[in-house]
């Protein structure tokens, strides 16, 4: 355990996440000092942000040498897949989130498909393609719906659920054959579509040893009654109740614990987060796909539901101790309501002045996502998702009510927000 205020901590990127992280960082015994950059309106107001850019490896190493930061924690996914904390450790300074060879898990679903295979852990049966031709003649002799992916990074938009043989083979031709995502498509995978419910799993992991996280759920779609295109996620809830402990315990055997070990048996030295997408299917849990990094907005209800340091659990993890922590998670429930820019995820405005409460309870947050701050300090929104508003509560209604009176509190002018957060679950609550 690193000593009390000893930890100088550079915060990767300009999310909501990000802003947990910071808040997170600020909070910790071990933590001296926190910058952050980019950064977002937000983080701004809590520390020091620089203007690098997350793409900009030696840019970042660069800015954590000049300012002593002794403790690094990445974010979003790209500077992961860029070799940041690869670059990091070469000069000596520690970090939270995998080396490059650890995030190819999240940066190449080939990749992580050929290893969930050999490794027999449960996941959808796939076949893989770089050319048009025989991936068309694949889907003439495949059962419909089908899952179409390309194989690298696209933002959250490589994956296409086809409900019949046209929007498979549109699917197919826009990747590889226009290839809209690049290289990213270069290669797809076409797959089985797999029925069911579907969950999440946030693990931190540190070769071998691994610690579960509270369970959540993400809102991806987004309209009300999960309608429209996918987001990065318009709010989310902790505990997921759809995972109750004899799930958890299934899902541990057949594929936490298989996970983690097949990324150490292929020589991978994975310290940071995975989160694990599964579908919860007649025939057991399935793996949808690895991240390896925290979820937004998962992060944005996890982290506010640790009672153990969030700091001293990465940093655990960072540095092969992760062993000694004891995870300790506060009772009661986490909601948290994303307010978009209306026309999200499509184009939306940009730069509207925003009015902030004037104060919050004890258990209310609001974390910034898409803002900027203006010459005058002004608050702007500056991107699609531009707030998360959490809250924690006794029961999952008072966590979403009081979730929702923060949101509220909160305005601009082209606000969107989902108004069934937890709806489900409430739902089957008084159900019982
Ligand atoms: P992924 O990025 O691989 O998780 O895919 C994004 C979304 O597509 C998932 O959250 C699922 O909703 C859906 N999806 C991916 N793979 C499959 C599959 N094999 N069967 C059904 N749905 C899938
Ligand atoms: N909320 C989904 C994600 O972070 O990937």
């Amino acid at each position: 355990m690193p000593s009390a205020s000893s930890l100088k901590v550079l915060v990767v990127g300009s999310g909501g996440r990000e802003h947990v992280l910071v808040k997170s960082a600020l909070a910790s015994p071990l933590v001296r000092e926190v910058i952050a950059a980019p950064g977002n309106g937000g983080m701004e107001m809590d520390c020091r942000c620089a203007p690098v850019s997350v793409e900009d490896v030696p840019g970042m190493v660069a800015l954590a040498q000049k300012e002593g930061v002794n403790f690094v924690v990445v974010g979003p996914e790209v500077p992961l897949s860029l070799g940041l904390v690869d670059a990091l450790e070469k000069v000596g300074i520690s970090a939270y989130g995998p080396l490059a060879a650890g995030a190819r898990l999240e940066a190449s679903k080939i990749f992580t498909k050929r290893l969930l295979l050999k490794h027999r852990i449960p996941t959808a049966l796939a076949a893989e393609f770089d050319q048009l031709q025989p991936a068309l003649d694949y889907l003439q002799t495949s059962a419909m719906p089908i899952v179409i992916k390309a194989d690298g990074l696209a933002a959250g938009k490589g994956v296409v659920v086809a409900m019949d043989l046209a929007e498979a083979e549109a699917a197919v031709r826009s990747m590889l054959g226009e290839k809209v995502f690049g290289a990213s498509g270069s290669q797809v995978l076409i797959e089985e579509c797999l029925m069911g419910e579907e969950t999440s799993i946030h693990l931190v992991v540190s070769g071998r040893d691994y610690v579960v996280l509270p369970t959540s759920q993400d809102h991806k779609r987004v309209g009300e009654g999960d309608t429209g295109p996918n987001t990065g996620g318009m709010g989310a809830y902790s505990p997921a109740e759809l995972v109750d402990d004899a799930l958890m315990a299934r899902i541990d055997r057949e594929i936490c614990r298989p996970s983690v070990d097949a990324i150490a048996a292929e020589g991978i030295d994975f310290r940071g987060t995975l989160y694990i997408g599964i579908m919860v299917t007649r025939d057991g849990p399935k793996v949808l796909e690895f991240n390896t990094r925290f979820g937004d907005p998962e992060t944005q209800v996890l982290l506010p539901r640790l009672e153990t340091d969030p700091v001293a659990l990465m940093h655990a993890a960072a540095t092969r101790r992760l062993g000694e922590i004891q995870l300790k998670v506060k009772p009661g429930y986490a909601t948290c309501v994303v307010l978009a820019s209306r026309g999200y995820p499509g184009s939306y405005p940009k730069g509207e002045v925003v009015t902030l409460p004037s104060s919050y309870g004890p258990e209310e947050f609001l974390f910034h996502a898409g803002t900027k701050r203006d010459e005058v300090g002004r608050v702007l929104t500056h991107g699609g998702r531009v707030f998360g508003a959490t809250a924690l509560g006794s029961t999952l209604a008072e966590a979403t009510r009081r979730a929702y009176a923060v949101a509220d509190r909160v305005q601009f002018a082209s606000s969107y927000l989902r108004r069934d957060i937890g709806a489900k679950q409430l739902r089957r609550d008084s159900a019982h």
